[in-house]
């Protein structure tokens, strides 16, 4: 390692270090003060490189407050803070520890893979996986039960800040049709913690919140709330998380023998490829999202539509992803930006209507290496590493100035680091 690549790696296990609050990660403090989803799954990877037994306990922790009907809430709220807004008392979900009542991209099938082959303490983690495995497969049955109830092999998301790209314009048209009349006063926090010409918008807020009084009015009801939610959106990059999840619990079944598992996963992951194919765009060059409520696709192309790189989709697609990413770069100083920058709704800093986030970075990354586009995986890569020695560890960058938005001191943002810098080693 180099001098800088060690220092790096210093830098971003400092910030690991500092928003640990033992069992749990904040995924910053102030801004979001509690333990989050996706963000935990992927903190987990980064803190496998210097304290493997920690990075167990950041999922296993995560798990404990998973619903009995098998969904894993976005936020779990272990300790009371007044700092972020809508908190457990907006939500009332009534769960022992509190919690929100929606979720989050499935990551932790594929996190829970990557680190028991990494593991260097095999016997610690074949232990973690043979609790954490039936948990994973319960959560994904959860999804297909509960978000795909004509079983179309693809799920819906219910509310934007499940897909964790809360206000991409994918999200607008359908937004719309959301109501906002009725919704009770309140007060944003986030404004107070980062710039609100980064964050989502007021208009926004009052649909998000609608939705939340919407479910809590149905008891969180997971029976319920797929067909009583106008807000039903089939996000490929959202389902191929999942997928890729799939079958990577299936492949962990397997190498610990549980083939009833190994099979239902690799089914949902087959039936899940299969059917994103309706959702490819020529045009675009990407997959784009299905408004389930009206049948029709939405014309915007934005990161969610390369996700899917990250899942097995078919050769020609992934190459026609990369070429995209290409295009997309040659307007841009630094990739992967969350919107096409020649769309006329791109905003370089407004969270994720164009600005880059390491953790997607990282995701298509790790997809199109495995499919042979090396070159793009490591445009991305390097466009990461520049980003994080040019503007330290953000929530989100601006793809044109780099200029660090959001938060500061990420969680995430450190951890991807760790497993690029690790990449390149390799
Ligand atoms: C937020 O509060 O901005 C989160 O993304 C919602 O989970």
């Amino acid at each position: 390692m180099t001098t800088s690549t060690t220092a790096l790696r210093n830098l971003a296990i400092e910030v690991l270090k500092e928003n640990d609050q033992g069992t749990y990660t904040v995924p910053t403090k102030g801004l979001y003060p509690f333990q989050w989803n996706w963000d935990s799954c992927l903190t987990a990877l980064g803190q496998a490189h210097f304290d493997e037994a920690r990075a167990w306990a950041e999922i296993e922790t995560l798990f404990e407050h998973q619903w009995p009907d098998g969904m894993v809430p976005h936020i779990v709220f272990h300790v009371w803070s007044d700092g972020y807004f809508p908190g457990p008392d907006v939500w009332d979900t009534k769960r022992p520890t509190a919690t929100s009542g929606i979720t989050q991209p499935a990551v932790a099938g594929f996190a829970v893979r990557r680190l028991f082959e990494r593991a260097s303490d095999r016997k610690l983690a074949e232990e973690k996986v043979r609790v954490l495995l039936p948990k994973i497969d319960k959560w994904h049955r959860w999804f297909y039960r509960y978000r795909d109830p004509r079983s179309e092999g693809l799920v819906a998301i219910l509310h934007p800040w499940e897909s964790g790209r809360d206000n991409s314009v994918d999200w607008d048209e359908a937004f719309e049709r959301v109501p906002t009349d009725g919704i009770a006063a309140y007060t944003r926090r986030d404004t107070q913690h980062a710039d609100p010409a980064h964050r989502p918008t007021k208009a926004q807020y009052d649909r998000y919140l609608w939705l939340v009084e919407k479910f809590r009015s149905l008891n969180w009801d997971n029976s319920k709330l797929h067909d009583a939610s106008p807000f039903q959106v089939i996000d490929p990059g959202f389902n191929a998380i999942l997928i890729r999840a799939c079958a990577d619990l299936a492949e962990l079944a397997d190498s610990i023998g549980e083939p009833e598992i190994a099979a239902e996963n690799r089914a949902r992951a087959e039936r899940g490829i299969a059917a994103l194919e309706a959702l490819w765009s020529d045009d675009h060059g990407l997959y784009l999202c299905k408004d389930r409520t009206t049948g029709r696709l939405i014309d915007s192309a934005s990161l969610g539509g390369l996700l899917p790189a990250f899942a097995e989709v078919p050769h020609e697609r992934a190459a026609a992803i990369a070429r995209t990413i290409e295009n997309w770069s040659s307007q841009v100083e630094y990739v992967v930006p969350s919107q096409d920058p020649s769309d006329p709704r791109f905003e370089p800093k407004r969270y994720w209507r164009g600005p880059v986030w390491l953790v997607t970075n990282y995701m298509i990354a790790d997809g199109l290496a495995a499919r042979g586009e090396m070159a793009v995986a490591d445009l991305i890569a390097r466009s990461s590493l520049r980003l994080i020695t040019r503007s330290g560890f953000a929530e989100y960058y601006d793809p044109i100035t780099a200029e660090p938005c959001g938060g500061g001191r990420f969680t995430w943002t450190a951890a991807m680091v760790l497993e690029f810098l690790s990449a390149e080693r390799e």
